[in-house]
Formats: structure tokens, sequence, C-alpha cells
């Protein structure tokens, strides 16, 4: 095993802002635990009613290139391709040199500005936007990837060297995660987009730090990519071959993809694949302002497919009434995050 020890002192305050992410092994204190992860806002979820929080907020903005698919076939875009074309445009974003990207579309703005282009200046305005604000919020805020609010959300649950089952892992960040803090287990990666297997995770950077724990020593621990324990798997998760058998069953933005009349089978195939005394972990993005602005700018890049947002009390009335026990609720910087147990 690859595994890279790090003194305490190294990993208290070290990041730094590499051209496409932020690399970030700080822990936090107890006393900035709150402004990472807000928990436990719900005291008892048979208490809530869909008629108290509304329903959540469906976003209406899409893609040029789905219009433009729908346009040419004269049918709507089947959501397998939307998933493909999704996968496609959002991985180029991840490999990009943003601080680069950014001033090639400054001087593309000033030139087109310059020779009276108001059409290309529009339109390289247009894309320094979308990379400002793609700078902003991934680069920058690490809001996507989230490395602390994550770790804050998977903490303290009872596992040893757990099998992890990720629905829709596009480049299975988060089953990394939770593979470096609950270490020696395995994750299945399962998402029936190819690209994802052979583009997405496989480009994922392999000297991307996951802070982790030591198991010999119960201190601190970077892993990385090629430390874990991967099969992935490329197969629609309703034709999965596997029982009640992981500690834990992960999806990170699955269920806002799904109208209501969907949600129940997707609650299900959660509950379908974990064991017992194990964990459904689930995340989907929040019904915040920003998020809506933030979807509105990066419509071509994002909307391919149906999508809502949702407060963190619509996201468990859903799972509890789909038969699920919360045991943490709690949202991070863009999403809301669920631990349940299948009741
Ligand atoms: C919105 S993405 C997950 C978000 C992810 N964190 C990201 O950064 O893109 C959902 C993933 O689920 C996959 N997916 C959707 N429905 C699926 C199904 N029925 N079987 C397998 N994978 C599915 C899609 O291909 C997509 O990669």
């Amino acid at each position: 095993m690859l595994e890279t020890e790090i003194k305490a002192d190294e990993i208290k305050e070290e990041t730094s802002l590499l051209p496409s992410y932020r690399r970030d092994m700080r822990e936090y204190t107890e006393k900035q635990a709150g402004r990472f992860i807000k928990m436990n806002t719900v005291k008892d979820w048979s208490l809530l009613s869909w008629k108290d929080i509304g329903k959540p907020y469906e976003v209406t903005s899409f893609a040029k290139e789905k219009h433009d698919w729908e346009r040419e076939h004269e049918k709507e875009l089947p959501v397998h391709t939307s998933w493909e074309m999704f996968n496609r445009s959002f991985h180029q974003w991840f490999v990009k040199d943003v601080p680069a990207e950014m001033d090639r579309s400054k001087k593309e703005f000033l030139k087109n500005a310059a020779m009276m282009k108001p059409r290309a200046a529009k339109s390289a305005l247009g894309e320094l936007v979308r990379l400002s604000l793609w700078n902003y919020v991934h680069r920058i805020q690490d809001g996507i990837w989230d490395p602390r609010g994550k770790r804050g959300l998977f903490a303290n649950l009872d596992l040893e060297k757990p099998r992890i089952l990720f629905l829709g892992a596009a480049e299975g960040y988060e089953a990394m995660q939770l593979s470096a803090m609950y270490p020696g287990g395995e994750a299945v990666l399962v998402d029936y987009d190819p690209f994802c297997r052979d583009a997405r995770f496989e480009e994922f950077p392999e000297s991307y730090p996951f802070l982790g724990q030591n198991k010999q020593t119960g201190g601190r621990k970077a892993f990385y990519k090629n430390d874990f324990q991967i099969d992935y798997v490329v197969e629609d998760i309703r034709n999965l071959p596997y029982g009640k058998e992981f500690d834990i069953v992960l999806s990170v933005g699955l269920l806002e993809h799904f109208p209501d009349k969907l949600k129940p089978e997707v609650v299900d195939w959660h509950r379908s694949f974990v064991k017992p005394s194990g964990y459904i972990i689930m995340t989907t993005p929040r019904a915040q302002l920003r998020s809506k602005l933030y979807y509105e700018i990066m419509a071509d890049v994002m909307n391919h497919t149906y999508r809502e947002l949702m407060t963190v009390e619509q996201m468990g009335l859903y799972m509890y009434e789909n038969g699920l026990e919360i045991l943490q609720h709690g949202i991070i910087k863009v999403h809301n995050g669920i631990v349940a147990r299948a009741r």
C-alpha cells in the first residue's frame, strides 16, 4: 500500500491552490465546526409534513446541447444520453487550468470588443463569467468536493474495513474520502456511463490527498487514489446483482434527478444493497439562492437532465417516508447530507 505519513502540524494548516483545484489538508477545530457543517436541526421527522416544508425547486433552464439535440431529433433527450452529455461537459471543467483559461478569455473579450464584434464579445464575456464563477466555487471555495464538510458528515460511523457501494459514482470522490477515513475495506463504484470510469475516475488526480486515519497509530494520514481498493462497474443500478451486503451505500447528487413518482424507487436502490446494520449516505444540492444562480449561469455546462434543488428537510422527508431511519442530517457548503439506516 502506498500510504504517506504526515506529521500532525503539517496537516493542520496546509492548503494550496493548484491550477485546477484546491489541495486541502486542513482540519477544523470544534469551535470552527459549525462553519463547515450544520447538523441535526430536525428533532422528530414524523412531525414534518409536505404542507409545512413545501416541495423542491425545479431547475428549468437547460443546456443548449439538450435543446439542439431535441430540435434535431424531434423528441425528448433520453435520460442516459443526457448523462453522457453532462459527464463529458462537466469533466472538461475539472481538468481546466483555470487561471490560464481566464486570462485567455479576458483577452478574447477585449479583442472582440475593440474590433466592434458584439456577438463574439458577448460570447467571450459569457465564458469569462462562467470561468470566474467556477474559479470561485470549485477552486477557491472548494464547494463541490468540500473535503472538510464531507469529513464532518462522514465522521464517527461505526465501521471496520467497510465495503462501500457508490451509486451513480461519476469520478468517485466521496467513496475515496470514506475509504481514507475508514481504511482497509473496498469500494464498488457504479455508473452506467462508461466515460465516468474511463475519464472522470481514470483522470482524477493521483496526487490529490484524502485525509484519513492511520489504523496503526490512530493518527492522521493522507491517502491517494491508488491506495484504495476500487472496483469500477459500468452498469445500470437497476441491473446490479448484489444483495444486502454493503456496509455503506452512498449516492451524491442522484435523488434530485428523479421526479416524485420515482423517488421511492431511488431510495429503494440504496436499501436493497445495505446490510441491516449498514449506513445509507446521500447528498443532494441545496435550495439556496446562490445555488439557483449557479445553475442558471452554468446551465450550458450542467443542465442536461431533470434537476431539483431541495432543503435538508425535504430530502429527509423523502428518505423518512420511504422507510429510512435518519441518524444524522446536515448542510455542508453546497449540498445537504444525510446518514440513515433501513427501518
Ligand atoms: C449528477 S451525477 C453525480 C454527481 C457527481 N458528484 C458529479 O460530480 O457529477 C449522477 C451520476 O449518476 C449516473 N446515473 C444516473 N442514473 C443511473 C443509473 N440508473 N444507473 C447507473 N448510473 C446512473 C450518471 O451517469 C451520473 O454520472
